[in-house]
């Protein structure tokens, strides 16, 4: 089963849901997110677990893994999470945990990929699905597409469809090969 954390617009997460993936819940550490809008709408039970309500990051991934693991979640989605997940959490789904990042790693990990890849000059960026670590975007790549730069307007648009395409294949993938 599937469990999906996100964050904030889970556009990702739609494409998870549309592509008729079994996702047993969703997890997010913000209210109030467009995603859970998404999760619910769905009939995807979801639950918030915001940092504050715990006394340090170790304590709230280990509910959140409980909390995953009790609904039969043995393959963990990242679909916009913005959290770095810690030792408590990564130990519980060992190589089971993927995210989905609007570069082609190693180039341009964090928050502003496509930014910093507009900046750096580059003809070419793209999409990678890879597992997680605790470093930010440097988990073993599972697959990479590459999309051109130009024409710049049309840049994340152009991102996100791959996204919204490569993420599913490959959780399918996965599913199918535990
Ligand atoms: C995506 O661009 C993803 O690659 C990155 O965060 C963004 C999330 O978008 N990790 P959404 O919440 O899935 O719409």
């Amino acid at each position: 089963m599937i469990g999906v954390l996100v964050s904030g617009e889970g556009s990702n997460l739609q494409a998870l849901i549309d592509a008729g993936l079994s996702i047993a819940c969703v997890a997010s550490n913000k209210d109030g997110v467009r995603a859970l809008e998404r999760a619910r709408a769905a009939g995807i039970p979801t639950r918030v677990f915001p940092l504050e309500h715990y006394t340090d990051r170790a304590h709230r991934d280990s509910e959140l893994a409980d909390w995953l693991q009790l609904r039969g979640v043995d393959l963990v989605v990242l679909a916009g999470y913005m959290h770095l997940l810690t030792e408590p959490f990564l130990e519980r789904f060992p190589d089971r945990i993927v995210n989905v990042h609007p570069s082609l790693l190693p180039e341009f990990p964090g928050k502003q990929a496509i930014v910093d890849a507009l900046d750096a000059g580059v003809a070419t960026t793209g999409v990678t699905v890879h597992y997680v670590d605790d470093g930010i975007d440097t988990g073993r790549v599972i697959r990479q597409v590459p999309v051109p730069v130009d024409p710049k307007e049309t840049l994340v648009d152009r991102i996100h469809a791959v996204e919204h395409r490569l993420l599913p294949e490959v959780v399918r993938e996965l599913c199918a090969a535990h």
